[in-house]
C-alpha cells in the first residue's frame, strides 16, 4: 500500500509512505507504485503518529450521575460518589463501558491507553476484567494497566496485599496515592512499598502524586529519590503533581536537580486538574496544574492525559486528546508559535516515552505502520480548527475513519 502527499509531523514537503505486511517499509519524497499496489492520495494532509492516552481511569468512565451526581464538583465528593457506584461494579458493567470508551478514543485517533484501575474494593473484578480486555483489544487499542489504590495502600484494609495480588493478576505498572494516605509517614512508606514492588516484579510505576493544592504535599521528592536509588529512572511516572503549582520557588529550584537526575516522567491532566483544583481557594483561585512549561524547558518528559471521561470526577469528555492539549496550552501559558506547533508531542512521542513503547511507536521504516491523518496541513491549524481525524491506521489496518466537519453558511 502506498500513501502519497503526506505532510508528516508538520513538514511542509509532501512525502510518500509505503506499508507492507503492517510495517512501514519506506518513507521518501518520491516513491512510485509497484505493479498492482494500492495507492491512496492523502492530498497534503497532516500525518502524525497515533495519539496516546497516558492517564485515564477506564474503570470509572461513563458513570457520571450513576447513582448520584457530584454536586460540589470536588475530588473528595467524587471519591464518595464512586464508592457508591463501586457497589454495583461487575465484570460485565466494566466490559460494556470500556468497550464504549475505547471506541470514543479510536474516533479521535488514539491507539494506546494507559489506564489506572482501582484495586481498593471487595474484589479485584475490575482488574480481572481489564486484563481480559487488554488481551481482546490487543492490536486495535493497546491497553497498559496500572494497579491503582484509590483509597490508599497503608490506609485501606489489606492494601499492600491487594497491590501484590493485582500485580500477580497482570498489572503492567504499580500505582500509589501518597496525598490520600492518613499520615505523612504512611505516604512515604506507601511509596517505598510501591517502588520496591515494581523493582522486584520488573514493572513500571505511575503514582497519583500530590494531587492536592497543599504546598506541603511532597510525595514527589520521595518518588524521584526512590526512582534514582532503585535504578528505576524513566520507568517511573509522577501523575498530576498539582501541589508543585503551590510549592515555593526556592524549593522548586532545589527539587529540579533531583527530578533531572531521577529521569522520571510527568503526566499532567489539564482538563480535570483545572476543574478539581483550587476548590478551597476564594480569590485569587489557583489553576492547580503542575509546572508543565518549566519542566518541559528543563528537558523533563511531560505528557498530557484526559484522566476522567464522564465520571464522578469530571462530568464531560469525549475521548478527544486535542481538547486536553487545547486546555493545557491555555492554562500553562504555552502559546508561543513553536509551543503550539510542538504540542501534539504531549499526546504522542512524549506519552510513548512514558509508556515505554520504544521501537513499537513512531513513523519510520521498520516500525509498525500505525499513524493518523488529520484534516489539516499542520498541527497548529488542526488544533485551532479541531480538525477531524480522517483515518487511523494501526499495524497497516484502518481502524477508524472520520469526515471533515462542515457548516453551510446561509448569508
Ligand atoms: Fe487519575
Amino acid at each position: 500500500m502506498l500513501f502519497q502527499n503526506a505532510l508528516i509531523e508538520n513538514s511542509t514537503a509532501p512525502a510518500c509512505i509505503r506499508v507492507e505486511d503492517g510495517t512501514f517499509t519506506a518513507i521518501r519524497p518520491d516513491l512510485s507504485p509497484n505493479p498492482g499496489e494500492e495507492v491512496i492520495d492523502l492530498g497534503g494532509k497532516l500525518v502524525l503518529p497515533p495519539f496516546i492516552e497516558s492517564h485515564v481511569h477506564l474503570d470509572t468512565c461513563l458513570t457520571a450521575g450513576d447513582p448520584v451526581w457530584n454536586r460540589s464538583g470536588t475530588l473528595f465528593e467524587g471519591i464518595e460518589c464512586w464508592s457508591k457506584r463501586k457497589e454495583k461494579l461487575s465484570r460485565q458493567d466494566i466490559r460494556d463501558r470500556v468497550n464504549r470508551a475505547v471506541r470514543l478514543y479510536a474516533a479521535h485517533g488514539v491507539q494506546h491507553i494507559r489506564t489506572h484501575v482501582d484495586v481498593t474494593g471487595p474484589s479485584l473484578a475490575a482488574m480481572e476484567a481489564m486484563v481480559e480486555l487488554r488481551e481482546e483489544l490487543k492490536g486495535t487499542m493497546d491497553l497498559q494497566i496500572v494497579a491503582f489504590p484509590q483509597e490508599g495502600i497503608l490506609s485501606y484494609p489489606n492494601g499492600r496485599q491487594l497491590m501484590i495480588d493485582a500485580v500477580k493478576l497482570g498489572a503492567d505498572a504499580v500505582g500509589a496515592i501518597p496525598h490520600f494516605e492518613f499520615t505523612r509517614e504512611y505516604s512515604v512508606e506507601s511509596l517505598n512499598f510501591a517502588l520496591e514492588l515494581a523493582a522486584k516484579e520488573d514493572k513500571l510505576v505511575d503514582v497519583h502524586c500530590d494531587e492536592i493544592d497543599d504546598g506541603a504535599s511532597r510525595g514527589l521528592e520521595t518518588v524521584a529519590a526512590r526512582a534514582l536509588e532503585l535504578g528505576l529512572y524513566d520507568k517511573v511516572t509522577a501523575s498530576h503533581t498539582t501541589a508543585m503549582h503551590s510549592y515555593n520557588n526556592a524549593y522548586v529550584v532545589r527539587l529540579m536537580r533531583l527530578l533531572k537526575m531521577s529521569k522520571i516522567n510527568f503526566v499532567s491532566n489539564p482538563l480535570v486538574n483545572t476543574h478539581l483544583q483550587g476548590r478551597m481557594d476564594t480569590y485569587p483561585k489557583r489553576r492547580g496544574v503542575t509546572r508543565v512549561k518549566e519542566l518541559t524547558e528543563a528537558g523533563i518528559n511531560v505528557s498530557f492525559g484526559h484522566d476522567d471521561i464522564f465520571d464522578p470526577w469530571y462530568p464531560m469528555g469525549t475521548g478527544s486528546l486535542r481538547d486536553v492539549v487545547f486546555m493545557g496550552l491555555h492554562v500553562c501559558q504555552m502559546m508561543g508559535y513553536e509551543e503550539i506547533m510542538d504540542s501534539y508531542k504531549f499526546i504522542s512521542s512524549n506519552a510513548a516515552r512514558t509508556l515505554h513503547l520504544g521501537e513499537r511507536y513512531g513513523i519510520g521504516a521498520g516500525r509498525p505502520a500505525s499513524f493518523i491523518v488529520l484534516d489539516s496541513k499542520n498541527w497548529y491549524d488542526a488544533l485551532n480548527s479541531n480538525a477531524a481525524v480522517l483515518y487511523s491506521y494501526k499495524n497497516g489496518r484502518k481502524i477508524a475513519e472520520g469526515v471533515p466537519g462542515t457548516s453551510k453558511i446561509l448569508f
